[in-house]
């Protein structure tokens, strides 16, 4: 309609020309590289001027880039931080420059006034919901679990044991009996798995791996054939985000439920930072984005095939 057209316009007018700093992880997982992907999609839509940094999966890169966007005197910044800690000083750096920060999917340990918004899901949740389809597969069954944990350090990898921890107390047959990081890369996340498959009995001690997101799956999903069982029979394998790869696992009876997270964060930051350059509106603290459990039932080809366009 006339109406949403002339708020179409009226939006891309008020990002065009702006510009915004985007000190973005590294690419360790699919659901990163699509959130890299998404956000130029997003900048260039609006007529953003991106100023791309890929930190390596270093803070101290973050922490340059930050300076950096600081001195070029950029209208934003976006930045998806690696760890939780260690932000304060850079962040009142921007905060005295008077340009707005928002966190991209992970959270910091800083004084919320030190940024505009975090567009995050509720990781916690997550972690829950992963925990809960787990509860509710095992039934009264005893069973051992394994978690491959992601980046020490990072939100992400302390909401999600979190959650999960959660959603299994009280459930005095299921059990973690293995955790170990897997830095949230498939390359690694094959490599813990087969440790733990080692020490576990070739995996026959095995009943479920819980991975904090489904690149790590997948990797470990392979371990597990190259040990002679069934993934997604022998060993469960629960995970998170959702990427086009988990549902081809899934189409196979290799993976059994993930968690989608969005890779769209950007949306919602940019969304934000027109609002407040239109009116000065500030955002909510916390731009809260969904997380929605898929299992072998919501027929994953459909998924996949759906997925595929979408930044992947
Ligand atoms: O912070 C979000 C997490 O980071 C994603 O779940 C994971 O795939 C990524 O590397």
């Amino acid at each position: 309609s006339a109406t949403v057209l002339a708020g179409c316009m009226f939006g891309s007018a008020m990002a065009d020309g702006m510009v915004v700093g985007f000190s973005q992880i590294g690419s360790e997982s699919g659901w990163r590289a699509a959130e890299t992907t998404l956000t130029k999609q997003q900048a260039e839509k609006r007529g953003v001027d991106l100023k791309f940094a890929d930190a390596q999966q270093k803070q101290e890169n973050q922490i340059k880039a930050l300076r950096s966007f600081i001195a070029q005197g950029v209208d934003a910044i976006l930045v998806a931080p690696v760890v939780a800690t260690g932000w304060d000083e850079v962040l009142e750096e921007a905060k005295d420059a008077e340009i707005p920060v928002i966190l991209l999917d992970r959270t910091v340990d800083a004084s919320k006034d030190l940024y505009m918004t975090a567009v995050t899901s509720d990781l916690v949740h997550e972690g829950k919901v992963a925990g809960e389809w787990l509860v509710k597969t095992a039934g009264d069954k005893s069973c051992n679990i394994v978690e491959l944990q992601g980046t020490t350090g990072s939100s992400p990898a302390i909401d999600r044991k979190k959650g999960f921890e959660e959603a299994i107390a009280g459930h005095d047959n299921l059990k973690i009996v293995r955790s170990q990081t897997g830095d949230f890369t498939r390359t690694k996340g094959k490599e813990v798995m087969e440790s733990f498959l080692k020490a576990e009995d070739g995996g026959k001690n095995i009943c479920a791996l819980y991975a904090h997101n489904d690149d790590m799956a997948v990797g470990a999903i392979q371990a597990i054939k190259e040990a002679g069982l069934k993934p997604g029979t022998d060993i469960l394998v629960v995970s998170i985000d959702a990427v086009p790869d988990i549902f081809l696992a899934m189409a196979a009876g290799e993976a059994n439920a993930t968690v989608e997270l969005t890779p769209n964060m950007a949306g919602p930051a940019f969304d934000a930072l027109e609002a407040f350059k239109k009116d000065g509106t500030m955002p909510p603290k916390w731009i809260q984005t969904e997380s929605k459990l898929y299992t072998q039932a919501d027929d994953p080809q459909k998924v996949y095939e759906e997925k595929k366009g979408l930044g992947y």
